[in-house]
């Protein structure tokens, strides 16, 4: 099969990233597997293969010759390309439905199956994220990658997965990245001035922060900084803050190592279940608010439920659960709080402070699989890594039997269930699954929430 070839194929399943699979026959009894991103189950199309990749061979969705039942008229003008959500074009039963079936396909792996719960469905399907990270292509586009490519970007005049107003926002920086001569940054080789747009929101407060990264602040002179504040005050809703962000290493970051406040405070607050966070413009927050109410819920009702006194909430990024545990919960006694994130820690005690809860919680920057456990007296540990799961050391020492911790419960949560095949085991030969909860906190995508109770064998 040669890059080119057409092929005349119905969608048979996902892949493991979500995108249509079918057997197409490219020759007289010769079979091959194809992948064909945005596309259904049941949709007869016409597709022509690309690329090679990992031994799928994936086409590119040419007509379809006649739709799935499960397809749903797309309501962005950028789906299809866009790499921020595969399966607009798939109606939200059936999205859950595969998050579902995935699910019980690793889990039955592991023959967990039996405690998977009904999944949670997601409140709302469009405008639910609180972040989004906008990078600027070589060319000066602004938006997100390319479904499938590293340094291509689709250049975006709205965005469906935030609050309205995003795409004015971006056409504000592309006009003054015209006026005051700013290039986009080239990732290939590392030079140019704007590299990210950041937007992050308070949901419940209505507010909004806009962050420009370049990469040398000095660039931006005191006249483009006027301008620029002139330009995104002007935007209705009104951004409640505006900062410049400093990032100048090589890699392809959007975090920034120094900021400068051009309008509003340096941070935004959020409120979730009557607690309020501070937010950093760097740090992690649960990207949807709404659901995360529930995230937090579902975490705090297994706390509860066996009375525990001394709470460890590991990856504690802003104190998310382990403030709300000490502010609800009557039986905590303690809650220590551990994160890589040095300015997440700072924010996480300050929030503690603004809670009421500083005498109940510690909270100390560093990382996991580093953490000097003796100092640590825990009978429920919250873990909630990063997309790439638990450092082995993390799970070595949680379940050495030299390590005086040996907590009752654990309380894993994931917003990648796949690591959980290969981890799960190693607890499962101390700990018993109680129950598996998923909760869907990225519709649109193939991702999906799993909150893990494990309580420890007598
Ligand atoms: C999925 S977030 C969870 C944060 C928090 N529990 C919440 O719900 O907002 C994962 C967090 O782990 C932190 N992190 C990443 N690598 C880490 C490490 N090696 N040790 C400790 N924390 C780490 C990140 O900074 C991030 O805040």
């Amino acid at each position: 099969m040669k890059i080119g070839h057409k092929i005349n194929v119905t969608v048979a399943s996902y892949d493991a990233r979500g995108r249509g699979l079918a057997e197409a026959e490219v020759a007289e009894n010769l079979v091959r597997d194809c992948v064909i991103p945005f596309t259904a189950i049941g949709d007869e199309i016409e597709a022509t293969f690309v690329r090679r990749d990992h031994g799928f061979k994936v086409c590119k969705l040419e007509k379809i010759l006649k739709p799935s039942n499960d397809r749903v008229k797309t309501s962005c003008p950028h789906a299809g390309s866009c790499g921020g959500c595969i399966w607009q074009h798939l109606d939200y039963k059936a999205q859950l439905q595969e998050k579902v079936r995935g699910m019980q396909s690793v889990f039955s792996k592991i023959e967990v199956q039996d405690k998977l719960r009904d999944a949670m469905p997601a409140l709302e399907q469009l405008q639910y994220r609180n972040r989004m990270d906008f990078a600027v292509g070589w060319n000066g586009e602004i938006g997100l990658k390319e479904y499938g490519q590293w340094n291509r970007y689709v250049d975006l005049s709205t965005c469906l997965l935030l609050q309205p107003g995003a795409g004015e926002i971006l056409q504000v920086v592309r006009d003054w990245m015209n006026i005051h001569d700013l290039q986009p940054w080239d990732v290939k080789f590392h030079s140019g001035d704007v590299r990210y747009v950041v937007i992050r929101d308070g949901i419940s407060t209505k507010q909004r922060m806009v962050i420009v990264v370049i990469a040398n602040a000095k660039r931006v002179d005191d006249q483009a900084k006027q301008d620029l504040i002139d330009k995104i005050s002007k935007l209705d809703p009104t951004p409640t803050s505006l900062l410049i962000g400093e990032q100048p290493k090589i890699a392809d970051l959007s975090y920034a190592e120094s900021f400068s406040t051009l309008f509003g405070e340096p941070y935004i607050t959020e409120n979730v279940n009557d607690i309020s966070y501070k937010i950093h413009p760097n740090s992690f927050f649960q990207t949807n608010t709404k659901m995360a109410a529930l995230l937090q819920d579902v975490v705090l009702d297994a706390v509860e439920q066996v009375g525990t006194k001394n709470l460890l909430d590991l990856y504690c990024g802003l104190g998310f659960f382990g403030i709300a545990a000490a502010k609800k919960i009557e039986s905590i006694e303690h809650v220590d709080g551990y994160e890589l994130d040095a300015e997440a820690i700072e924010l996480a005690t300050q929030n503690a402070i603004s809670n009421s809860v500083q005498d109940l919680c510690t909270f100390v920057a560093g990382e996991a699989e580093n953490l000097e456990w003796k100092n640590i007296n825990a009978d429920t540990v919250i873990l909630d890594p990063p997309r790439s799961g638990l450092h082995p050391r993390v799970i070595k020492t949680l379940l050495s039997n030299e390590t005086p911790l040996n907590p009752e419960t654990i309380i894993y949560v994931s917003c990648n269930y796949k690591r959980l095949e290969h981890e799960l085991p190693s607890f499962m030969e101390k700990y018993e699954v109680e129950f598996i909860q998923p909760l869907d906190l990225f519709p649109q995508t193939r991702h999906v929430e799993v909150v893990v109770v494990l309580s420890r064998r007598p």
